[in-house]
C-alpha cells in the first residue's frame, strides 16, 4: 500500500537513487516506494539490484528501474539517463548516495587510493548531478539530495580522503543551488553521523563502544536509517520549496558537543552542581 494523501505529496514522482543497495540507498528507496514514488535505482553492483528492484516493485505496487552504472565513469552515468529519461520520461528528485570510505593513515595515503575515493564520492556526485541537473533544467523543475557526513566538516582521521571529498560535495551542492535556483532547482547535503547500517552494526555489538557513541551526542542515541530517509524524503518534497543550498545535520546534535568534551574535575554537570 502506497499512500497517497500524504503531507509529503510525492505520488508519481520519479527518484533517481544511487548507491541503491547500500544501507542508507535501501531505505531511502523503500520509504520513497511507501509513498508511491518510481525509482530509478542505481548501483554497481547489478544482480542485487535487479533483485531488489524487483521485490520493491512487488510490494508497493510502483514502477522501478535497476541500472547498473559506475557513478564515476562519464560513460556510464550519460547511459543512465538515457534510459532512465526514456523509461519514465521525467526526472524529479536525484539523491546521491553512492561513496566509498577506505581506513589509511595519511602519510601512506597512495595516489591511486586518493584518486579512486575522490572519483566516486566526488566527482561520481557532479556527474550524476550535473548530467540529471540538465534535465531537470530543461523540465524547469528538480530537487537533489547528496548524503555527505558531518565528518565533511571535521576530519574523519585515518580515513584517507574521505572528509575532503564529503567537504568537496557540500561546496558542490551549494554551487548548483546557486547557480540553478532560477531553474527551480533545489540542491541541498544531508549530513548523517553515528547511524547503525548493516555494515555499521558490529560496532555496536560492543557495549564499551555503543555507550561512548551515545554519550558524544546530545540525544544520547544513535541515529537509525529512518531517520536519515526521513530527512532526505523532506528535501525531495515540496514542503521544502524555499530550503536550497543548505546542509541539514542529521547526527543527534554530535557536531554541537565541542564544549561538552572540555574536562572539568569530577564531570562538568557534576562540578556546575558543585558551584551553582
Ligand atoms: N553509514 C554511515 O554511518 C554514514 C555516516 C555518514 C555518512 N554516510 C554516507 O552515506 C552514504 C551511504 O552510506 P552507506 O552506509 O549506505 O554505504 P554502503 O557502503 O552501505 O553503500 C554504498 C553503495 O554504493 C554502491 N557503490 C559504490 N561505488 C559505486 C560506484 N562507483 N557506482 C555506483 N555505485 C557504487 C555500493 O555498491 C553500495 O551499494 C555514503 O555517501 C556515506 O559516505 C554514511
Amino acid at each position: 500500500m502506497t499512500e497517497k494523501n500524504s503531507w509529503l505529496d510525492l505520488h508519481g514522482k520519479v527518484a533517481v537513487v544511487t548507491g541503491a543497495i547500500g544501507g542508507m540507498g535501501t531505505k531511502i528507496i523503500e520509504e520513497f516506494a511507501k509513498q508511491g514514488v518510481n525509482i530509478a535505482l542505481i548501483d554497481i553492483q547489478q544482480e542485487k539490484n535487479e533483485t531488489y528492484a524487483k521485490e520493491i516493485s512487488e510490494k508497493y505496487d510502483i514502477d522501478t528501474l535497476a541500472v547498473c552504472c559506475d557513478t564515476s565513469k562519464e560513460h556510464d552515468v550519460e547511459l543512465s539517463v538515457k534510459t532512465v529519461v526514456e523509461y519514465f520520461g521525467k526526472v524529479d528528485i536525484l539523491v546521491n548516495t553512492a561513496a566509498i570510505l577506505r581506513s589509511s593513515l595519511f602519510e601512506e595515503l597512495t595516489l591511486e587510493e586518493w584518486e579512486k575515493t575522490m572519483s566516486i564520492n566526488l566527482t561520481g556526485y557532479f556527474l550524476m548531478s550535473q548530467r540529471f541537473g540538465r534535465i531537470m533544467i530543461q523540465q524547469g523543475k528538480g530537487t537533489m539530495i547528496h548524503i555527505s557526513t558531518l565528518l565533511s566538516r571535521f576530519p574523519e582521521t585515518y580515513s584517507g580522503a574521505y572528509s575532503v571529498t564529503k567537504a568537496g560535495v557540500n561546496m558542490l551542492s551549494r554551487q548548483m543551488a546557486a547557480e540553478w535556483g532560477q531553474y527551480g532547482i533545489r540542491s541541498n547535503c544531508v549530513l548523517p553521523s553515528l547511524v547503525k547500517t548493516p555494515l555499521s552494526e558490529n560496532f555496536y555489538t560492543d557495549q564499551e563502544i555503543a555507550e561512548k557513541r551515545e554519550n558524544i551526542t546530545a540525544n544520547k542515541r544513535i541515529g537509525t536509517l529512518d531517520d536519515i530517509a526521513n530527512a532526505v524524503l523532506y528535501l525531495a518534497s515540496d514542503r521544502s520549496d524555499y530550503t536550497n543550498g543548505s546542509e541539514l545535520e542529521v547526527e543527534g546534535g554530535l557536531g554541537i558537543m565541542m564544549g561538552d568534551q572540555i574536562a572539568k574535575p569530577g564531570g562538568r554537570k557534576e562540578y556546575a552542581l558543585r558551584n551553582r
